[in-house]
């Protein structure tokens, strides 16, 4: 019975669909972009994604700029907290779609194309191949900070300015938190980025990722190479200080924290820096440059 009726449907579809896809036909073409971001539930971190927003809002005056959240519990919390409703990425070009939008360019904030991205591109390369009136005539998807060896050593030059102060000081060593994504080759980027720092300026940086590889241990083991590393600087590698950065990262309290653990492997001098990448200025240049390349 579920068959005949989906025959039926199918049917009806092939006889009606050249009406139904001819009802919004020479419609005005009206582009929009979409930035997704994991999303957070901090007011002090969301400054952040807010940079990267305006940033992008101002690149592109003509062109509206939404916002989408991946993280369900993350848009829970502020919608029952702050009484403030950000979509999904689903939900965000729906709604798009269905206010008229016929370009629609979607723009990660991600640093890797890991797990997050993969959810991110499935739904963005569904909703391409919808035609008629439910598609886009354009739906594009750019890439994360890290997508390539190129954008790996671009990220170095940017936090070798980023972290120039403290790097004059020949003793200090730069260790960044990754958030990381396990058993996704994605992941390896991270190691792709220690490489571009170490060319750039050998044993000053060490990168280390909170869920993946290279771990606290293996940054530790990196650190003890060097023996001129006498003092840290301690800051995520991400564009949001949210809640790794405060509690996995910099939590003095927690034995566990990768400044606790530092603590113990003998780094008595540790600093931390927690600001989000996406408050850096060279990073929304960045982050805006994706965007027109997407929308060539
Ligand atoms: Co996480």
């Amino acid at each position: 019975m579920k068959t005949l009726i989906t025959a039926l449907a199918i049917v009806t579809l092939l006889i009606t669909g050249s009406a139904y896809a001819s009802e919004d036909d020479g419609k005005a073409d009206k582009k929009g972009i979409l930035v997704v971001s994991f999303g957070t539930s901090m007011p002090e971190a969301k400054k952040a994604i807010d940079n990267l927003v305006d940033s992008t809002k101002k690149a592109f005056p003509d062109t509206e700029v939404r916002l989408a959240y991946t993280s369900n519990i993350i848009r829970r919390k502020i919608m029952k907290e702050q009484n403030v409703n950000i979509p999904t990425p689903a939900l965000a070009l729906a709604q798009m779609n269905d206010e008229g939008f016929t370009h629609v360019y979607v723009m990660p904030m991600h640093i890797i194309p890991g797990e997050e991205f993969d959810d991110i591109q499935s739904l963005a390369g569904g909703m391409a191949s919808v035609e008629g009136k439910y598609g886009f005539k354009e739906l594009k998807l750019g890439s994360p900070y890290l997508s390539s060896v190129q954008d790996c050593d671009v990220m170095a030059d940017i936090l070798l300015q980023r972290f120039s102060k403290d790097l004059a000081d020949k003793k200090t060593v730069v260790v960044l938190m990754g958030h990381g994504t396990p058993e996704h080759i994605a992941n390896a980027l991270y190691s792709q980025l220690q490489l571009s720092l170490d060319k750039k300026m050998p044993g000053r940086f060490v990168v280390g990722t909170v869920e993946a590889a290279p771990t606290i241990d293996d940054v530790i083991a990196r650190l003890k190479h060097s023996k001129d590393a006498k003092k840290i600087v301690l800051s995520p590698l991400m564009i949001v200080a949210g809640d790794h950065a405060n509690n996995d990262l910099a939590d003095k309290e927690d034995p566990e924290s990768w400044f606790s653990m530092l603590k113990a492997a003998g780094y008595k001098d540790i600093k931390t820096f927690l600001v989000g990448l996406g408050e850096d200025a060279t990073m929304a240049r960045v982050y805006v440059s994706k965007i027109k390349e997407m929308m060539k």
